[in-house]
């Protein structure tokens, strides 16, 4: 069997989805594509938002010209930074890429991570200028930057548009004489790589799979190497692109094993698959467990969908070894969980889907990293929880997590941007000139691009800029901590950790940010910002109770209706702190941009 396994990499919004739909439908899988769909229970958000989220293998029969067959495997990747992790899991399962980049917008941060990640895992590049179809196009403009950027020779650019289907079938032999079959001996001891997976109710974890040596059947014992654990092969089959039923995976295939694995954590992405009787001797090298980097509080606004949230919050992890939770209690809040996620996107998707697929109304407190604290007793210890910082007076030193950030953007933004990093904290590292356009490197506390970085990214470059990033250790911060008080009560849970320098600035924005989103009531509160008991900000909610029903003159009552009800879906998401109901707004006010 001739075998090619291959994954598009690109830049979010380059086209990689609208040319993987192109290709499929050439090689007649279309409408397959929508039973994979169903059958993988593709998330409803990631249509709607236009992200790939979970990475999909499909497996395809594609016939040359000159009549010769190939099973090409086309294993998608997931297209933000929060998922890079799993984007290089996905590259290990393949033998090379399509490198899209799309004709208008030229190489851009993602583009230059990506192809970084699959020239690290030793992949064949094929270059593909997508989108040359559009007006502003710039094809030789955009394979030539591919050449200065990456070292990728500008001849060797496909040029394409998934739109109209230009390419396409360039595209299909380029991957079968460019990309080498896969290697591997089906007599050797198995290795197979896991590189997704995902929760059915019924058979347990499937696992997504590339069998590197070997060969993997049902009713064999398999062993996943890094948490020592084995199981019953129940199944094997192949992707095509629902889950067909075979008989075996040998060496160079793509394929899925379910083992009736009740927990994702037993067996996660990046681990290596090896049979009990007769295991390998090397593991695929550099598996690291799924490792949540920011965290925020839920709490239900209403008490009592609290066991709801643990119950909501118990069968999203099972299909996300990624996302963590753990029971936690705020003065303020009442119960909720501290949840664990790979980046900011993750938690927006996740609580998205608490509240659309499970019901629920959610406060989330704002999101933070993980401090590692050394305190005045020698005692070290992590925390992302800025209600569990110590006094002041009882640390010896705080460290932050620092990200390396790349930024791409055209020339004329540079100097705007630039102060951007600076106020933020960044210490440039290195500036390359790409054409008209730059390529900034900066080292930036993680922290720093938590908070509204990527709006005002995107605002103060008219939207030109895309940036990537990735976390490169702990460094030392003159941090504080700043509270929070509304009408003279602390509210712990609205707390944050700060640079000293932007600490009142901040406090001074949270302030007036709140004393904006909460509703006015019969009497003046006030709400403070406060650095270990020292005000450094105030700003008053004015008294006055909006009537809205002194609107209605007289008896319509359809019309008051329908302002009550108004009036009951806006207070939906508020939390009762005291005598005063604070909306989520003000719990995400750090995050607002002015
Ligand atoms: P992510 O999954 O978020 O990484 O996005 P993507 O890279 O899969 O991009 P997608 O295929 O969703 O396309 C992004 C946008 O570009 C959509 O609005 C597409 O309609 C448009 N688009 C994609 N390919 C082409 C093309 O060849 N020509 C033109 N003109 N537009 C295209």
């Amino acid at each position: 069997m001739n075998v090619r396994n291959f994954s598009i990499i690109a830049h979010v919004d380059h086209g990689k989805s609208t040319l993987a739909d192109r290709i499929l439908e050439k090689l007649g899988a279309m409408g397959e594509r929508d039973k994979r769909d169903q059958t993988l229970d593709t998330l409803e958000l990631e249509r709607e938002r236009g992200i790939t989220i979970k990475s999909t293998p499909i497996r395809l029969n594609y016939t040359r010209p000159n009549g010769d067959t190939y099973v090409l495997n086309l294993i998608d990747t997931p297209g933000h930074v929060d998922f890079n992790y799993e984007v290089s899991r996905s590259l290990a399962a393949c033998e090379g890429v399509l490198l899209l980049v799309d004709a208008s917008q030229g190489v851009e941060a993602q583009t230059i991570v990506n192809a970084y990640l699959a020239i690290d895992s030793n992949l064949e590049i094929v270059p593909v200028v997508n989108k040359i179809d559009l007006p502003a196009a710039d094809p030789e403009g955009a394979a030539q930057e591919l050449e200065d950027v990456i070292g990728i020779p500008a001849e060797d650019a496909i040029f394409a548009s998934g739109k109209s289907g230009i390419g396409i079938d360039d595209i299909l032999e380029a991957v079968v004489e460019r990309i080498p079959p896969p290697p591997g001996d089906p007599q050797a001891p198995l290795k197979a790589l896991i590189f997704d997976s995902f929760y059915d109710a019924y058979q347990g974890v499937i696992l997504f799979v590339r069998v590197l040596e070997g060969t993997i059947r049902a009713k064999d014992e398999m062993m996943l190497y890094h948490t020592g654990k084995s199981f019953g092969v129940d199944k094997v089959g192949t992707f095509s692109p629902g889950l067909i039923v075979g008989q075996s995976l040998q060496a160079g295939e793509v394929g899925w094993v379910a083992a009736s694995i009740k927990d994702i954590h037993d067996a996660q992405v990046g681990d290596t698959i090896t049979l009990k009787g007769n295991p390998t001797q090397e593991p695929f090298p550099g598996f690291k467990p799924a490792q949540p980097v920011v965290f925020s509080g839920l709490y239900p606004t209403n008490t009592e969908e609290y066991r709801k949230l643990r119950e909501a919050l118990e069968k999203l992890k099972l299909n996300d070894a990624a996302f963590t939770f753990e029971p936690e209690t705020s003065e303020a809040l009442g119960f909720g969980f501290r949840c664990g996620f790979l980046g900011l996107l993750h938690a927006e998707i996740i609580q998205e889907r608490l509240e659309r697929e499970y019901d629920l109304d959610l406060i989330a407190t704002a999101p933070a990293v993980v401090y590692r604290l050394t305190l005045t007793n020698g005692e070290v210890f992590e925390t992302q929880n800025p209600a569990e910082f110590p006094t002041r007076d009882r640390i010896e030193v705080i460290e932050e997590p620092y990200i390396k950030l790349s930024v791409m953007l055209p020339e004329e933004h540079v100097g705007p941007v630039m102060q951007l990093l600076q106020e933020r904290r960044g210490v440039m590292q290195t500036m390359n000139y790409v054409g008209k356009r730059v390529e900034l490197i900066y080292e930036v506390p993680f922290a720093e691009i938590l908070y509204d970085f990527h709006d005002r990214l995107k605002s103060i470059s008219r939207g030109y800029a895309s940036m990537d990033y990735e976390i490169i250790g702990y460094r030392e911060g003159d941090l504080v901590k700043v509270d929070i008080y509304v009408n003279q009560e602390i509210v712990d849970a609205l707390a944050v950790i700060v640079h000293e320098d932007r600490a009142y600035g901040l406090g001074r924005k949270i302030v007036d940010r709140m004393a904006d989103v909460i509703p006015r009531q019969m009497w003046a509160v006030p709400v403070q910002a406060a650095i270990g008991g020292k005000i450094i900000a105030r700003a008053t909610v004015k008294a006055f109770r909006k009537d809205v029903l002194a609107k209605c003159y007289g008896g319509d009552i359809s019309r008051k209706k329908k302002l009550l009800d108004k009036q009951k879906k806006g207070k939906a998401r508020m939390k009762q702190i005291g005598t005063v109901e604070v909306p989520q707004e003000a719990f995400l006010a750090v995050l607002s941009t002015d």
